[in-house]
């Protein structure tokens, strides 16, 4: 997809764990902008993205030591302005002529910064109070700047904080820009932006036309296949696909048997009945309820069900007979190709359920629309294409649905208690006005059965654990701090309402340790 009537910037990722926030924060802004490893970024590359200004990341890595990252020197003779950020302010003193020192100088945490000079353009707006709360995280620090910079400003732990050859429009700060914890941060980099001349002209409504006209470039006359899952990712693809080609797209939504309660009417109803959108819907319950039974190892689930959802997509993309692209609802976060220094595969901690695999299979062409966009963004697209707020706001719903909320074997009893457990609750979420601040919801019924007492009687039946959690990105995540009210309200709600359940427990553990998911 082409981006080239926005004004581009270039971040350029030296592997900090914090680079992803950069470009948020630029795009927050109405910058649009792209991450890409150092080693990638030649003299070539710049001069096809002919970015507007450059952004160094942070890094892991030491500049003292032999082997670690620099810039392409090009970066620096494009004649545009640059940013480098921790490691990128030392890469940018080491390559332009200063130096840096390893050892003793570690800092991490809150600092403040003092101005030198208060009328560089940086700092509009800035030192209200005459110092700005900045963030620090490096071990090695600058000793001596290149020339052609000055310090415009300096913590008592840190003398080269921010510098600036303001002749070239090169400026390099020494902490995090990007960090919440760096309080005007996102000031700091506006600013940097504006004196690079940016207008802010990243928008949603001239993202969508401009993705509409890409969609009808790469796809032509062929046909579109687009599998949806009723999450907003896949939903909004397909949306935006239906504005750009119409009936030559085709969706395909496979009913696993293991979504929650009313859902596959909710999805089947928006999405035929209401956009009009030519929909397979393969009802394959059975067979996914079958080829699970028995089955309680976690990993082993999510094998079969990924496995399933393949064979049965593949079939009944046949019935749409010469689909030449398959859509897919990837976001640029899955996009970023990783810096890695020590090159080794991390671990598998669970085996994810996508689509992969599909595309090499039936020998499709991949449609990823929404490959430039992060989570957020694609929330603002579906309500920029009309998509109702009930499904844009959706709290994220796993691949492998209700089997990994059941664990243990399957049975369709077991499924059918948990659907209605998780109906009241998240009902009641709703209700208290909390579903906007919860990332994510879920009831999970666990194979335990305990004693209880209702009425006179003697009851022995499964225990129901509630988990919501905080997160921005579902990588790390926290508990939500229900009141005691909300916990007792919802237990009464669902061990009166829901036959099967006679103990409802609230899962307090953050990720890490624990995961989302229970299995
Ligand atoms: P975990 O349990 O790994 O979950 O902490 C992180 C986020 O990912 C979702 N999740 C999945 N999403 N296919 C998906 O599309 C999967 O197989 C899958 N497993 C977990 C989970 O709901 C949470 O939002």
């Amino acid at each position: 997809m082409t981006t080239e009537s926005h004004q581009r910037l270039l971040i350029v990722d030296f592997g900090s764990q914090v680079t992803q926030l950069i470009a948020r924060r630029l795009r927050e802004a109405r910058i649009y902008c792209e991450i890409h490893p150092f080693q990638k970024v030649d003299g070539a590359f710049l001069a096809s993205f002919a970015p507007q200004a450059v952004i160094l990341s942070g890094g892991p890595a030491s500049v003292v030591e032999s082997a670690s990252p620099r810039a392409d020197p090009a970066v620096f003779t494009l004649g545009v302005p640059v940013l480098g950020i921790c490691y990128g302010q030392q890469v940018m003193m080491e390559q332009l002529g200063g130096r840096v020192e390893a050892g003793h100088h570690a800092e991490f945490g809150r600092a403040f910064v003092s101005p030198a000079d208060t009328a560089d353009p940086l700092f509009a707006g800035l030192f209200a109070t005459g110092r700005e709360e900045v963030w620090m995280s490096h071990g090695d620090r600058v000793t001596a700047l290149a020339p052609g910079f000055s310090v415009i400003g300096a913590s008592p732990n840190a003398p080269f904080a921010i510098v600036a050859d303001p002749a070239r429009h090169f400026y390099a700060v020494q902490f995090h820009p990007e960090v919440h914890h760096t309080v005007n941060g996102a000031r700091i980099l506006r600013n940097f932006t504006d004196l690079a001349g940016f207008t802010g002209d990243w928008t949603m409504a001239a993202y969508k036309e401009q993705a509409i006209a890409a969609i009808r470039a790469q796809v032509g006359e062929a046909r579109v296949i687009c599998g949806l899952s009723g999450g907003v990712d896949s939903s909004v693809a397909a949306v935006l696909i239906h504005e750009a080609i119409g009936e030559q797209l085709t969706c395909v939504f496979v009913d696993t048997g293991l979504m929650r309660q009313g859902e596959a009417d909710e999805v089947v109803g928006l999405f035929r009945d209401h956009y009009n959108i030519p929909l397979i819907h393969a009802d394959e319950g059975d067979r996914f309820l079958s080829a699970l039974a028995g089955i309680d190892e976690p990993e082993a689930k999510r094998k079969i069900i990924g496995r399933l959802f393949i064979e049965v997509f593949e079939a009944r993309a046949r019935e749409v007979g010469d689909a030449e692209f398959l859509a897919q609802g990837t976001l640029y976060p899955d996009v970023i190709e990783s810096v890695s220094f020590t090159g080794g595969p991390s671990v598998t901690i669970k085996s994810h359920h996508n689509v992969g695999g599909l595309p090499e299979r039936m020998h499709l062409k991949l449609v990823e629309p929404l490959r430039e966009l992060f989570k957020d963004e694609v929330r603002a697209l579906g309500r920029e294409l009309g998509l109702p707020a009930s499904f844009v706001g959706r709290h994220p719903f796993p691949g492998p649905g209700l089997a990994i909320r059941c664990p243990g074997a399957i049975t369709p009893e077991k499924l059918a208690i948990l659907r209605k457990a998780d109906a009241v609750y998240l009902e009641q979420i709703r209700r208290h006005g909390l579903y906007d601040a919860i990332w994510q919801a879920f009831a999970v019924l666990l194979p335990v059965r305990t004693v209880g007492v209702m009425g006179d009687g003697r009851t022995y039946d499964y225990v129901c654990a509630l988990r919501a959690v905080t997160s921005v990105d579902g990588m790390t995540a926290d508990y939500y701090p229900f009141d005691h009210h909300f916990l007792s309200e919802t237990a009464t709600r669902i061990i009166n309402e829901v036959k099967g359940i006679n103990r409802v427990t609230y899962d307090i553990t953050s990720k890490p340790p624990g995961t989302i998911e229970w299995e």
